[in-house]
């Protein structure tokens, strides 16, 4: 099994955006701006990805072929914003989200916005993936004591054709190894890297 690079030029910033993804990420925002104001305990984990970019990585990789089939989930969705963006694009998608308050949230902003995108509470890291254990040390965003989430949803992971996250600085292997480990050949895993933009690979 193994994973390939494929690189996202730099000129994807250039394409338009999705029809009513705008209206998506404005709606979002303004919501994760007023949760952020009226939350005593702010959620540690929780920041968001570059909702604009992602619109418009979506977008290439459509235009590319580079999809297997329509099903898309978002590991760590947050306000579930990349999930609902996959289903304005047209995709079965979903979202899991650890954080209670962020499930309640996110699936507020996808009813309000009439989006057919669930953001499932629970986890996305799989039980039993061998050599988990071996990033222990390393891991300090993700929970990784939970149950995982998928009997619930319906899908196991190898039945997601994308896969979204946003991993934090030095914890893209983690997110990379359950992917390599649990996902069908032709699936992509598209993160994003901050300031290093979009990262996209493929398992063959
Ligand atoms: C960096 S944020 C990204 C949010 C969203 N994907 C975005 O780009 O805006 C990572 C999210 O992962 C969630 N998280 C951490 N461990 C998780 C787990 N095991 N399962 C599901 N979500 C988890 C955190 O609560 C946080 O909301």
């Amino acid at each position: 099994m193994m994973l390939q690079q494929i690189e996202v030029p730099d000129s994807v910033k250039s394409i338009d955006y999705h029809d009513g993804a705008e209206r998506v990420v404005d709606f979002a925002n303004e919501a994760i701006e007023a949760f952020m104001l009226s939350d005593d305990i702010p959620i540690e984990n929780f920041v968001t990805c570059d909702f604009h970019l992602l619109d418009q990585s979506l977008t290439w990789i459509e235009q590319q072929h580079l999809l297997a089939g329509n099903r898309f989930c978002e590991w760590g969705a947050g306000f579930g914003v990349g999930a609902m963006l996959a289903a304005l694009h047209g995709m079965e998608s979903v979202g899991i989200e650890i954080e209670p308050r962020l499930v309640k949230q996110a699936n507020h902003v996808a009813d309000s916005l009439a989006i057919s995108a669930h953001v499932y509470g629970g986890s996305f890291v799989p039980r039993d993936v061998e050599g988990l254990e071996d990033f222990a040390g390393e891991i300090k965003n993700v929970d990784t004591d939970e149950g995982d989430i998928y009997d619930e949803i319906g899908f196991d992971i190898a039945d997601f054709d994308l896969i979204f996250a946003f991993p934090w600085p030095g914890e893209h292997e983690f997110f990379e190894h359950i992917f390599a480990a649990c996902a069908s050949t032709g699936a992509l895993l598209l993160t994003y890297r901050g300031r290093e933009g979009m990262n996209l690979i493929r398992k063959c």
